[in-house]
Formats: C-alpha cells, structure tokens, sequence
C-alpha cells in the first residue's frame, strides 16, 4: 500500500512537536482520527481545547466545534480547521437574525425582557458563536448532548421557562426525561410569521424549541427499532440524543458519543447492539468489539457528509503548512462575541 501520505502526516506531526495537538470527533474518519491526540465526544473535546496548552489546536471535526476551541483556547492560540467547508447542517438551521426576531417577539409577547428575565436560553454547542453569545448575555448558557440535562436543571433555577436551540430532538427529549410533559413544549418555526405560534401558547408553554434537527440522527425511525428487535431478539439498543424522541422512547439508552462508547464496552461478550448515530463511529465500535455484535440502526448506514470532509490530504496539507510557518484556514471568533459566547461556554463546562 501507498503509505506516503501518512509518512507525510506523521513527519510533520513531528516537526511540529508538542506546539500543535490534533482533535478528532468520534465521527472522523479512521485515516483521520488515528492521527489524533486526543479523541472525544464535542462536551471533551472543548474541555481539551480549554486546557491546550500547545500554540496551535488542529480540529478535526466541524466549524462549530472549531469556533468553541477559539473561544475557550488561550489568547495567541491558533485554531485550524483542516476543510473549510466543514460544517453542521443542524448549526446552519438557526442564524443570528431569526434568533434575534424571534426573541424580540418573546418580549413583545411578555414572557421575558431583554435580560433574559422570564426564559432561559440554552443553546445546544451545534451553533454559530454569534448564537452564544447573544444567549450568555441574555443568562443562559450552551450545552452539550452530555450535559443537557444538567443545563435544563440550571436553566430551570433560573427561570421557569426555556427556549432550547436549535435541535428541537435533543430539546425534547432532555425536557421530556425531566418531567416536561410534551404537551407543554412548544416548536417555533424561523419560517412562519411569529414562529406559528399564538402568544397564549407562548405563554403557557415551558419549553419553546427551535425548529431544527440534524439530517444524519432524523433519519432513524422507530421502524428501524422494530425490525431489529425481530430480526435479533435480545438486542440492546443506544441511540444519540438527537434522534427523533420516538426512537428514543424505544431505545434502551441514549446519550452522548462518549456515552455510546461507553455502553458498546460495557456490553457483555456475545451482546448484541444496534446504534442509532453517524457509521463511521459505529464501524469503529464494531471492529473495536469484535466479540459483540454491533450494527448501525439503519442498514444504509447514516454518514454526516460535513464530518467527512477532512481527509488526510487536508490534515497533511495543514500540517505542512505549519512546518513551513504557514497559518491556513485559521478560526478566529469576532473579539466582540468572544466574551459573551465563552461566558454561555464557560457555564457548559461547568455544568455536568
Ligand atoms: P456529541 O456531543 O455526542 O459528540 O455529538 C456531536 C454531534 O454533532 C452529534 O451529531
Ligand atoms: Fe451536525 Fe448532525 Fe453532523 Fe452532528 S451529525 S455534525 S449534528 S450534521
């Protein structure tokens, strides 16, 4: 086999020494995560970023994951996201002027002020640092898939009310494993006049999730769940958060990609375990598992396109770059939304 790039990655890494840590998001690809110094799930890998020491942090996930790393890294720390275009399809559901909109109808409608007096706002780490930001200055905070519970928890002390964004599935189904019942959560659609909502639903509701989801964990239904239990009786099955709160219900367990890591090892020799996340975890787990057998939800796999679009070419493109005093594709957070996003990063860190 042609090693030659990965001899190339490897000498660069070396170059480069102890000055640049590579991060790597359970859902890169194996050609990519192997390079990594550190793996985790997005609530780890913010953590790791927060406690880099090293000049330079090469992120190996997505542009939001690589945002938070700017925000909590040291000043003069560089963050490189290797591709560019590597994004979150979910992040991309809510922009900063809908939020905006949206919270000044929240005012209009007097549920809160703009102190965030009335609704807590949590943001799900899956979005823009501008949406931080505007939610640590209103009292509210980010949260994580690991931790979300703990940020309804806090954000409930606050106020009585939360509005959650922008992944109306791990909103409701947090809230719901709190005791909301769904009959007091609410779906504000950025598209329609007033979110298709009345005041008096604004009102009496506890919850108001944005009307975002992600493409890969929407894709798994509650057929896929059936099937698996017919087809290998005794199955045990975990599913991410941000699966549609149907397929949660049915699901053994849910949590994290840490959590999901976590339950595949725990699993007793000869278990069988089926997986509501991204493939390339799963194909991991199941070579990583070889006495168990591990499948992936859907027999078609689900793949997040963005997270595959850092390749070794562009890590060893990145990397070589810096041999050569070469700073590309840089993240670098407007210094006016850097404060207030690291406060609503900061309450995420503590809040476990
Ligand atoms: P984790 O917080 O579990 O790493 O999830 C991040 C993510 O983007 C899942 O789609
Ligand atoms: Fe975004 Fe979904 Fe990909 Fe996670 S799996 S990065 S939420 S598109």
């Amino acid at each position: 086999p042609d090693n030659s790039l990965d001899d190339r990655i490897q000498a660069a890494k070396r170059k480069v020494g102890a000055e640049c840590i590579i991060l790597g998001h359970h859902y890169q690809r194996d050609e990519v995560i192997k390079f990594a110094d550190f793996r985790g799930d997005s609530y780890r890998l913010a953590k790791a970023a927060s406690e880099s020491k090293g000049r330079y942090i090469i992120f190996c996930g997505v542009h939001f994951m690589a945002e938070s790393a700017d925000v909590l890294g040291r000043d003069g720390q560089v963050v490189i996201l290797p591709d560019l275009n590597a994004g979150c399809s979910m992040a991309d559901m809510a922009e900063i002027t809908q939020v905006e909109t949206a919270w000044e109808h929240f005012i209009r409608a007097g549920i809160t002020d703009d102190k965030g007096t009335g609704v807590t706002p949590i943001t799900y780490v899956n979005s823009t640092a501008a949406i931080k930001a505007f939610v640590g200055e209103r009292g509210g905070l980010v949260c994580t898939s690991s931790n979300a519970s703990g940020a309804y928890a806090w954000a409930t002390a606050r106020n009585e009310k939360v509005f959650f964004l922008p992944d109306q599935h791990l909103g409701r189904n947090t809230g719901y494993a709190k005791g909301i019942p769904l009959n007091e959560m609410v779906v504000w659609d950025p598209y329609m006049l007033n979110g298709g909502l009345t005041n008096d639903q604004l009102k009496r509701a506890k919850v108001i999730l944005w009307k975002g989801h992600c493409s890969v964990h929407q894709r798994f239904l509650p057929e896929h769940i059936e099937r698996m239990r017919a087809d290998y009786p005794g199955i045990q099955i975990v599913a991410h958060p941000e699966c549609r709160w149907e397929v949660c219900q049915k699901a053994d367990a849910t949590g994290s990609t840490d959590f999901i890591i976590k339950f595949v090892k725990a699993a007793p020799k000869g278990a069988a375990i089926a997986i509501g996340t991204e493939m390339h975890l799963v194909h991991r787990l199941a070579t990583e598992n070889p006495d168990k057998t591990v499948l992936s939800l859907d027999d078609n796999g689900c793949l997040c396109t963005t997270m595959y679009r850092i390749s070794p070419q562009h890590l060893c493109w990145a990397l070589e770059n810096l041999v050569d005093g070469n700073i590309v594709n840089q993240i670098k957070v407007k210094p006016k939304v850097k404060h207030w996003a690291k406060v609503a990063l900061d309450r995420m860190l503590e809040v476990r």
